[in-house]
């Protein structure tokens, strides 16, 4: 019987499956729910004694899941088990990585230490590595870092004629020049000022050159949708298609899927690092390799 065994925190069951099947490991039984006064309750049903439990668990709206995941750690190390990792497709907390204004915090490295008290290990897809440049800095466990481009390519060559990529600011520019050059498109960086969470400026340089190309923006998080809805807007004064949005994490805060449509945009496509009907880039199998080559490393 496989020493490892898969866990689904509540909303992760369809990943879970896939990363099973791929990983030939079985999915263990727990219960993750609330007491009537609304604290958190985990019970594990699963015999886990020395072996490799790895929870799928991806963190958008991070606050509601944390203490269950704390809960289910300790429970799980309690029980005997021989490692006990994560496996967040999207990681939360990692766009707070300097201090802004006087008075914050550099909140993502401090979530990262949180979090790295209790797991062994961390797998995860394309966190927003930016000012800080390896996940390392941020979480002191064994960690695997792994990336949606190649799919991304892929899927782009399979459904898009004559592409020109366009990254909406400078954040962008590690995930959309590799993903342009396994496309083989063009690409272009555009700049992006912020005024607030919900408020952003970018300009568009003249891309008459790209008039017949179809636009496929693409970025890492789509959270207000502001970003993007900014670039389709100003797409609109030229004279190149509807723009294709790709996203690698589907956060869509609020209303923020129904106003990107809204927009005008061409579509919308998103990697199932969080469940949502746009996710029609599969993912899994970089995560299963990721948490492959983790596992080794534990073991
Ligand atoms: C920021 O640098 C990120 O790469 C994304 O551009 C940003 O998080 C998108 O946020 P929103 O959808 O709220 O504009």
């Amino acid at each position: 019987m496989s020493s490892n065994i898969l866990f689904s925190f509540l909303g992760n069951e369809d990943i879970t499956e896939k990363l099973a099947i791929k990983l030939n490991a079985s999915v263990g039984q727990v219960l993750f729910r609330k007491f009537p006064d609304g604290e958190s309750y985990v019970r594990i049903l699963s015999d886990i004694k020395d072996k490799n439990v790895v929870l799928i668990c991806t963190l958008h709206q991070p606050n509601d899941k944390f203490i269950s995941l704390y809960f289910f750690s300790k429970t799980a190390k309690s029980l005997g088990v021989k490692t006990v990792c994560l496996v967040a497709p999207y990681l939360s907390y990692m766009r707070q990585d300097k201090i802004f204004h006087p008075g914050e915090g550099v909140t993502s490295k401090y979530f990262g230490e949180l979090v790295s008290e209790f797991f062994d290990g961390i797998v995860t897809i394309d966190p927003h590595l930016h000012r800080v440049r390896s996940l390392s800095s941020v979480y002191s466990i064994p960690n695997m870092v792994l990336h949606a481009a190649q799919e991304i390519s892929k899927w782009i060559e399979l459904n898009v004629s004559d592409p020109v990529l366009i990254g909406p600011d400078e954040e962008s520019k590690n995930w959309v020049s590799l993903v342009a050059k396994n496309a083989n498109a063009p690409f272009i960086i555009l700049n992006k000022t912020r005024y607030g969470d919900r408020k952003v400026k970018i300009e568009l340089p003249d891309l008459e050159m790209y008039n017949d190309k179809t636009p496929v923006l693409v970025d890492d998080i789509i959270s207000t949708a502001r970003t993007m809805i900014e670039v389709v807007e100003n797409l609109k004064d030229t004279k190149m298609k509807a723009a294709i949005v790709i996203g690698i994490h589907a956060i869509f805060a609020g209303n923020a899927y129904q106003k990107l449509i809204d927009s005008g945009v061409g579509s919308i496509v998103t990697c199932n690092t969080i469940p949502h009907p746009t996710n029609e880039i599969n993912i899994s199998d970089e995560l299963g390799k990721g948490i492959q080559q983790l596992l080794q490393k534990l073991n």
